[in-house]
């Protein structure tokens, strides 16, 4: 495996491979790698021939005050989990060749930004596109793989990517889950035990729904108010948002139909953590 961390000896590795017509895939990650990440290296393995895994913590898509300073950072393990999953390069940058002194343009997809992860993290996604549009043109990826977990991330993304005519296949890959249901995140090594605990009742919560509309409940207000009752039971807990959208719109839905395939999906802060999960249900 080979590490790159300029923008220019990326660009030059990229386009080495082309002549030679070797496929090259893409996982954009923020390093602090788990299981979860390394199950999209695995899919993009099977996706190209070149796999590329980037790591860098992207301080534009965090705002004042989140986890940016803190975010967990571990680039030696990192080098060693992404090549033993057979990474062949690791583009790791950091901040200064991404956001060069004078660096001023940003890329925006309104609308879809603004709703849900958006709403409660105001330029979240314009820091997200930005550094995915620059990921892409550094590497020149044929694919891209990104995690079910960012449901709203892989939306935008793929929207900006098809705005911007990127030729690039977005691949999504299922939400990998710890033994009890937690989703894997790198921000679960922030919860101390009780809340690493408590925090399983994100995925219970999303199974509640499940159960509730599987048993033909259609209204999607009590849905929620179900979930959140069952969330409110754990003391660490705070909700951000409970919400059942259209899965491509990520318009709330009053209630179901038939066949609908609505994104449930959710935040909740777990102490001082603040937990993202979703579920994609067809309905019955
Ligand atoms: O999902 C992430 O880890 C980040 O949002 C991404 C896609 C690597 C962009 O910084």
């Amino acid at each position: 495996m080979r590490i790159v961390s300029s923008v220019q000896e990326m660009q030059r590795q990229s386009r080495e491979f082309r002549p030679r017509s070797k496929k090259i895939a893409v996982v954009p990650t923020m390093g602090s790698l788990h299981e979860g990440h390394l199950s999209l290296i695995r899919l993009a393995r099977e996706n190209a021939e070149i796999v590329v895994t980037t790591v860098f913590v992207n301080p534009t898509q965090f705002a004042e005050g989140e986890d940016f300073t803190k975010y967990p950072r571990d680039i030696e393990r990192d080098s060693l989990a992404a090549e033993s999953e057979g990474t062949d390069i690791l583009f790791v940058p950091d901040v200064e060749e991404m956001y060069p002194k004078g660096f001023r343009t940003f890329v925006e997809v309104p609308g879809l930004s603004g709703l849900l992860e958006g709403k409660s993290r105001p330029g979240h996604f314009r820091g997200v596109c930005t550094i995915v549009a620059k990921l892409f043109n550094c590497i020149m990826p044929d694919v891209a793989v990104f995690g079910q977990k960012d449901a709203q991330q892989v939306l935008v993304v793929s929207k900006m990517a098809r705005d911007l005519d990127f030729p690039v296949r977005i691949i999504v890959a299922p939400t990998l889950r710890e033994g009890d249901g937690l989703a894997m995140s790198s921000r679960n090594v922030y919860l101390s035990p009780v809340e690493r605990a408590e925090a399983v009742v994100l995925y219970h919560s999303l199974q509640l729904s499940e159960r509730l509309i599987g048993n033909g409940e259609r209204n999607c207000r009590l849905i929620i108010s179900e979930m959140e009752k069952l969330i409110m039971t754990k003391p660490s807990a705070r909700i951000d948002y409970v919400s059942i959208a259209d899965a491509s719109t990520l318009m709330e839905l009053e209630s179901l139909q038939r066949g609908d395939v609505p994104l449930l999906s959710l935040a909740v802060k777990i102490g001082g953590t603040r937990l993202i999960d979703n579920l994609t249900i067809k309905v019955p």
